[in-house]
Protein backbone atom coordinates (compact mmCIF):
# COMPACT_ATOMS: atom_id res chain seq x y z
CA UNK A 1 0.00 0.00 0.00
CA UNK A 2 1.64 3.24 -0.93
CA UNK A 3 2.39 6.04 1.90
CA UNK A 4 -0.57 8.76 2.72
CA UNK A 5 -0.63 11.44 0.84
CA UNK A 6 -0.90 14.55 3.25
CA UNK A 7 -1.01 18.36 2.53
CA UNK A 8 1.45 20.36 4.89
CA UNK A 9 0.51 24.14 5.27
CA UNK A 10 3.27 26.13 6.88
CA UNK A 11 2.03 29.83 8.73
CA UNK A 12 5.38 30.28 10.62
CA UNK A 13 5.54 30.77 14.43
CA UNK A 14 8.64 29.09 16.57
CA UNK A 15 8.11 25.50 14.98
CA UNK A 16 9.91 27.85 11.84
CA UNK A 17 11.58 30.05 14.11
CA UNK A 18 15.54 30.63 14.34
CA UNK A 19 17.69 32.20 17.15
CA UNK A 20 21.32 32.32 15.53
CA UNK A 21 22.23 29.96 18.82
CA UNK A 22 21.32 27.12 20.15
CA UNK A 23 21.37 28.47 23.75
CA UNK A 24 19.93 31.84 23.38
CA UNK A 25 16.49 32.78 24.37
CA UNK A 26 15.54 35.60 22.12
CA UNK A 27 14.59 34.35 18.29
CA UNK A 28 12.54 35.08 15.61
CA UNK A 29 9.47 33.19 15.05
CA UNK A 30 8.80 32.50 10.84
CA UNK A 31 11.95 31.95 9.85
CA UNK A 32 12.22 28.35 7.92
CA UNK A 33 10.15 27.97 4.70
CA UNK A 34 8.30 25.03 4.27
CA UNK A 35 10.61 23.48 1.95
CA UNK A 36 13.52 24.01 4.25
CA UNK A 37 11.49 22.38 7.52
CA UNK A 38 10.16 19.25 4.73
CA UNK A 39 13.82 18.77 4.35
CA UNK A 40 14.76 18.22 7.59
CA UNK A 41 11.21 16.51 8.55
CA UNK A 42 12.88 13.98 5.48
CA UNK A 43 15.76 12.96 7.76
CA UNK A 44 13.09 10.89 9.69
CA UNK A 45 11.81 8.73 6.92
CA UNK A 46 8.47 9.28 8.01
CA UNK A 47 5.99 6.77 5.81
CA UNK A 48 3.71 9.60 4.19
CA UNK A 49 4.11 11.28 1.40
CA UNK A 50 4.52 15.07 1.91
CA UNK A 51 3.46 18.52 -0.18
CA UNK A 52 4.15 21.82 1.33
CA UNK A 53 2.55 25.16 0.87
CA UNK A 54 3.46 28.32 2.51
CA UNK A 55 0.27 30.39 3.36
CA UNK A 56 2.16 33.22 5.49
CA UNK A 57 5.63 33.09 7.84
CA UNK A 58 4.36 35.04 11.17
CA UNK A 59 4.35 35.04 14.27
CA UNK A 60 0.54 33.85 15.17
CA UNK A 61 0.02 36.63 16.92
CA UNK A 62 -0.46 38.42 13.59
CA UNK A 63 -3.06 35.55 12.81
CA UNK A 64 -6.19 36.30 11.95
CA UNK A 65 -9.59 36.56 9.48
CA UNK A 66 -7.42 36.59 6.27
CA UNK A 67 -5.22 34.33 6.76
CA UNK A 68 -7.78 31.93 8.52
CA UNK A 69 -9.58 32.04 5.26
CA UNK A 70 -6.29 31.25 2.80
CA UNK A 71 -6.34 27.97 5.32
CA UNK A 72 -9.77 27.38 5.25
CA UNK A 73 -9.80 27.35 1.49
CA UNK A 74 -7.01 25.08 1.29
CA UNK A 75 -8.66 22.67 3.60
CA UNK A 76 -11.60 22.82 1.85
CA UNK A 77 -9.80 21.92 -1.13
CA UNK A 78 -7.66 19.05 0.24
CA UNK A 79 -11.28 17.24 1.65
CA UNK A 80 -12.80 16.95 -1.79
CA UNK A 81 -8.79 16.12 -3.45
CA UNK A 82 -8.63 12.21 -4.01
CA UNK A 83 -4.79 12.83 -3.95
CA UNK A 84 -5.39 13.96 -0.17
CA UNK A 85 -5.53 12.00 2.97
CA UNK A 86 -4.96 14.38 5.90
CA UNK A 87 -3.74 18.30 6.13
CA UNK A 88 -0.98 19.19 8.98
CA UNK A 89 -1.04 22.88 9.49
CA UNK A 90 2.34 24.67 10.99
CA UNK A 91 1.58 27.54 13.51
CA UNK A 92 3.04 29.05 16.36
CA UNK A 93 1.75 28.32 19.50
CA UNK A 94 0.23 31.30 21.00
CA UNK A 95 -3.14 31.69 18.91
CA UNK A 96 -3.05 28.06 17.75
CA UNK A 97 -6.12 27.32 19.88
CA UNK A 98 -8.10 30.22 18.46
CA UNK A 99 -7.36 29.09 14.53
CA UNK A 100 -7.96 25.06 15.34
CA UNK A 101 -11.10 26.02 17.23
CA UNK A 102 -12.11 28.24 13.77
CA UNK A 103 -11.45 25.62 11.40
CA UNK A 104 -13.15 23.23 13.71
CA UNK A 105 -16.47 25.43 13.14
CA UNK A 106 -16.01 25.92 9.51
CA UNK A 107 -14.89 22.53 7.69
CA UNK A 108 -16.27 18.89 7.63
CA UNK A 109 -15.07 16.44 9.72
CA UNK A 110 -14.59 13.75 6.78
CA UNK A 111 -10.27 14.12 6.76
CA UNK A 112 -7.49 14.62 9.45
CA UNK A 113 -7.08 18.18 9.88
CA UNK A 114 -3.79 18.51 12.47
CA UNK A 115 -2.17 21.81 14.14
CA UNK A 116 1.50 21.70 15.40
CA UNK A 117 3.67 23.67 16.77
CA UNK A 118 7.00 24.21 19.02
CA UNK A 119 8.03 26.07 21.82
CA UNK A 120 11.35 26.04 20.95
CA UNK A 121 13.27 27.15 17.43
CA UNK A 122 14.59 25.50 14.83
CA UNK A 123 18.18 25.56 16.38
CA UNK A 124 17.99 25.81 19.95
CA UNK A 125 19.23 22.66 22.06
CA UNK A 126 15.99 20.42 22.38
CA UNK A 127 14.09 21.39 19.12
CA UNK A 128 10.55 19.88 20.02
CA UNK A 129 9.25 21.09 16.16
CA UNK A 130 10.43 17.95 14.47
CA UNK A 131 8.82 15.52 17.60
CA UNK A 132 5.71 17.03 17.26
CA UNK A 133 5.52 16.77 13.68
CA UNK A 134 6.57 13.43 13.35
CA UNK A 135 3.30 13.20 16.14
CA UNK A 136 1.13 15.05 13.60
CA UNK A 137 2.09 12.66 10.88
CA UNK A 138 1.44 9.97 12.63
CA UNK A 139 -1.87 11.43 13.51
CA UNK A 140 -2.99 12.94 10.51
CA UNK A 141 -2.33 9.48 8.50
CA UNK A 142 -4.31 7.52 11.04
CA UNK A 143 -8.22 7.39 9.22
CA UNK A 144 -9.40 6.99 13.01
CA UNK A 145 -8.14 10.88 13.21
CA UNK A 146 -11.39 11.58 10.77
CA UNK A 147 -14.31 12.65 12.50
CA UNK A 148 -13.08 14.39 15.71
CA UNK A 149 -12.72 17.48 14.34
CA UNK A 150 -9.55 19.58 14.08
CA UNK A 151 -7.15 18.40 16.44
CA UNK A 152 -4.02 19.65 17.76
CA UNK A 153 -0.97 17.84 18.36
CA UNK A 154 1.84 19.36 21.28
CA UNK A 155 4.12 17.21 23.72
CA UNK A 156 3.04 13.25 22.52
CA UNK A 157 -0.88 14.93 23.05
CA UNK A 158 -3.54 14.96 20.74
CA UNK A 159 -6.20 17.43 22.13
CA UNK A 160 -9.96 18.22 20.43
CA UNK A 161 -9.71 21.96 19.16
CA UNK A 162 -12.84 22.94 21.15
CA UNK A 163 -10.85 21.97 24.12
CA UNK A 164 -7.22 22.69 24.02
CA UNK A 165 -5.53 25.85 25.43
CA UNK A 166 -1.94 27.09 25.85
CA UNK A 167 -1.40 27.00 29.46
CA UNK A 168 2.36 28.29 29.96
CA UNK A 169 4.80 30.58 28.23
CA UNK A 170 7.35 28.36 28.22
CA UNK A 171 8.31 24.44 28.17
CA UNK A 172 7.04 21.72 25.72
CA UNK A 173 4.32 20.82 27.73
CA UNK A 174 2.71 24.25 27.68
CA UNK A 175 -0.82 22.60 26.56
CA UNK A 176 -4.01 21.70 28.29
CA UNK A 177 -7.03 20.32 27.80
CA UNK A 178 -10.63 21.42 29.23
CA UNK A 179 -12.84 19.16 30.39
CA UNK A 180 -11.13 16.84 28.45
CA UNK A 181 -7.36 16.97 28.91
CA UNK A 182 -6.51 15.04 25.84
CA UNK A 183 -8.34 12.42 23.37
CA UNK A 184 -5.24 10.48 22.71
CA UNK A 185 -0.96 9.97 23.16
CA UNK A 186 1.06 9.82 20.61
CA UNK A 187 4.79 9.41 19.61
CA UNK A 188 6.36 8.57 15.83
CA UNK A 189 5.44 5.42 16.06
CA UNK A 190 2.23 4.83 18.01
CA UNK A 191 -0.87 6.33 18.53
CA UNK A 192 -3.87 5.73 21.74
CA UNK A 193 -7.48 6.73 21.07
CA UNK A 194 -9.14 7.22 24.17
CA UNK A 195 -12.43 6.67 22.47
CA UNK A 196 -14.14 6.35 19.01
CA UNK A 197 -15.02 9.50 17.08
CA UNK A 198 -17.99 11.80 18.08
CA UNK A 199 -18.05 13.53 15.36
CA UNK A 200 -18.02 11.13 11.85
CA UNK A 201 -19.01 12.78 8.53
CA UNK A 202 -19.83 15.89 9.96
CA UNK A 203 -20.50 18.68 7.94
CA UNK A 204 -18.86 22.46 8.26
CA UNK A 205 -21.18 23.90 11.12
CA UNK A 206 -20.52 27.49 9.88
CA UNK A 207 -19.71 29.27 6.44
CA UNK A 208 -16.32 30.90 7.30
CA UNK A 209 -16.33 34.69 5.52
CA UNK A 210 -12.38 37.01 4.98
CA UNK A 211 -14.62 39.53 7.56
CA UNK A 212 -15.99 38.59 11.00
CA UNK A 213 -17.97 40.50 13.24
CA UNK A 214 -16.32 42.43 16.06
CA UNK A 215 -16.78 41.20 19.29
CA UNK A 216 -14.44 42.46 21.51
CA UNK A 217 -13.67 40.81 24.51
CA UNK A 218 -14.09 43.00 28.03
CA UNK A 219 -11.41 41.50 30.85
CA UNK A 220 -12.70 41.82 34.12
CA UNK A 221 -11.00 42.91 36.97
CA UNK A 222 -11.22 44.22 40.89
CA UNK A 223 -12.11 47.88 40.82
CA UNK A 224 -13.57 48.00 37.26
CA UNK A 225 -15.86 50.41 36.65
CA UNK A 226 -18.93 50.61 34.62
CA UNK A 227 -17.12 52.90 31.79
CA UNK A 228 -14.67 50.43 30.64
CA UNK A 229 -18.10 48.74 28.52
CA UNK A 230 -18.18 52.21 26.23
CA UNK A 231 -14.91 51.95 25.55
CA UNK A 232 -14.97 48.56 24.29
CA UNK A 233 -18.01 49.14 21.76
CA UNK A 234 -17.55 50.17 17.89
CA UNK A 235 -20.24 51.39 15.63
CA UNK A 236 -19.94 48.01 14.27
CA UNK A 237 -19.70 45.75 17.92
CA UNK A 238 -21.72 43.01 16.90
CA UNK A 239 -21.44 40.76 20.53
CA UNK A 240 -19.10 40.92 23.42
CA UNK A 241 -17.61 38.28 25.12
CA UNK A 242 -17.21 38.86 29.04
CA UNK A 243 -13.66 37.59 30.50
CA UNK A 244 -15.11 37.46 33.94
CA UNK A 245 -13.80 36.70 37.43
CA UNK A 246 -14.66 33.15 38.93
CA UNK A 247 -17.77 31.62 37.40
CA UNK A 248 -18.20 34.86 34.68
CA UNK A 249 -19.03 37.18 37.57
CA UNK A 250 -18.29 40.87 37.24
CA UNK A 251 -19.07 44.14 39.02
CA UNK A 252 -22.74 44.69 39.63
CA UNK A 253 -22.57 48.39 37.54
CA UNK A 254 -20.68 46.82 34.53
CA UNK A 255 -23.15 43.99 34.78
CA UNK A 256 -26.03 46.58 34.22
CA UNK A 257 -24.26 48.40 31.52
CA UNK A 258 -24.19 45.01 29.43
CA UNK A 259 -28.15 44.27 30.60
CA UNK A 260 -28.45 47.43 28.37
CA UNK A 261 -26.66 46.54 25.42
CA UNK A 262 -28.14 43.00 25.53
CA UNK A 263 -31.45 44.86 25.55
CA UNK A 264 -30.13 46.28 22.42
CA UNK A 265 -30.09 42.99 20.37
CA UNK A 266 -26.23 42.75 21.49
CA UNK A 267 -25.65 39.15 22.76
CA UNK A 268 -23.33 39.07 25.65
CA UNK A 269 -21.57 36.16 26.51
CA UNK A 270 -20.41 35.45 29.99
CA UNK A 271 -16.97 33.50 30.08
CA UNK A 272 -14.27 33.01 32.87
CA UNK A 273 -10.48 34.17 33.55
CA UNK A 274 -9.84 30.86 35.33
CA UNK A 275 -7.92 28.27 33.25
CA UNK A 276 -10.57 25.67 34.33
CA UNK A 277 -13.33 28.22 33.79
CA UNK A 278 -16.70 26.10 33.22
CA UNK A 279 -19.53 28.84 33.40
CA UNK A 280 -23.33 27.60 33.79
CA UNK A 281 -26.29 29.62 33.30
CA UNK A 282 -27.37 31.38 36.50
CA UNK A 283 -31.10 32.04 36.92
CA UNK A 284 -30.32 36.09 36.56
CA UNK A 285 -28.80 35.29 32.92
CA UNK A 286 -32.85 34.82 31.36
CA UNK A 287 -33.85 38.39 32.48
CA UNK A 288 -30.26 39.91 31.86
CA UNK A 289 -30.71 38.36 28.55
CA UNK A 290 -26.96 37.03 28.97
CA UNK A 291 -25.50 33.57 27.66
CA UNK A 292 -23.24 31.09 29.36
CA UNK A 293 -19.94 30.08 27.35
CA UNK A 294 -19.63 26.86 29.69
CA UNK A 295 -16.14 25.41 29.07
CA UNK A 296 -15.13 27.44 26.08
CA UNK A 297 -11.98 30.29 27.34
CA UNK A 298 -12.86 34.06 26.33
CA UNK A 299 -11.02 33.66 23.06
CA UNK A 300 -12.72 30.83 21.78
CA UNK A 301 -16.48 32.26 23.09
CA UNK A 302 -15.38 35.32 20.51
CA UNK A 303 -14.65 32.68 17.97
CA UNK A 304 -18.15 31.19 18.03
CA UNK A 305 -19.99 34.15 18.37
CA UNK A 306 -18.42 35.44 15.30
CA UNK A 307 -19.66 32.12 13.20
CA UNK A 308 -23.40 32.70 15.03
CA UNK A 309 -23.11 36.17 14.55
CA UNK A 310 -21.98 36.24 11.00
CA UNK A 311 -24.61 33.42 10.13
CA UNK A 312 -27.35 35.39 11.10
CA UNK A 313 -28.16 33.72 14.33
CA UNK A 314 -27.88 36.25 17.10
CA UNK A 315 -31.30 35.13 19.84
CA UNK A 316 -29.96 34.68 22.76
CA UNK A 317 -31.64 30.88 23.23
CA UNK A 318 -30.00 29.92 20.04
CA UNK A 319 -26.98 31.22 20.67
CA UNK A 320 -26.82 29.79 24.08
CA UNK A 321 -27.32 26.01 22.75
CA UNK A 322 -24.26 26.56 20.06
CA UNK A 323 -22.55 26.93 23.39
CA UNK A 324 -24.05 24.20 25.58
CA UNK A 325 -23.25 21.82 22.08
CA UNK A 326 -19.98 19.58 21.38
C1 LIG B 1 4.04 32.22 17.88
O1 LIG B 1 2.95 31.91 18.36
O2 LIG B 1 4.19 32.44 16.68
C2 LIG B 1 5.25 32.34 18.75
C3 LIG B 1 5.25 31.39 19.88
C4 LIG B 1 5.33 29.95 19.46
O3 LIG B 1 5.15 29.54 18.33
O4 LIG B 1 5.59 29.14 20.39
Amino acid sequence: MSAPKLLILATGGTIAGMAGSATRHEYLPGQIGIAEFLGQAETLALNAQMTGKQIANIGSEDMGPVIWAKLHRECMAAMTDPDCDGVIITHGTDTAEETAFLLDLTLPTSKPVVIVGAMRPADAVGYDGLRNFANAVRVACDPAAAGRGVLLVMSDRVHAARDVRKARTRGTEAFQGFPRDSVGLVTPSALEWFGAPWRSDEAARYALTETLPDVPILFIHAGMTPDYVARLLAPKTAGMVVCGVGEGNMPNPVRAELVKLAASGIPIVRASRLDEGLVDREPEDDANGFIAARALTPPKARVLLQMLVASGVTDPASIQSAFDGR
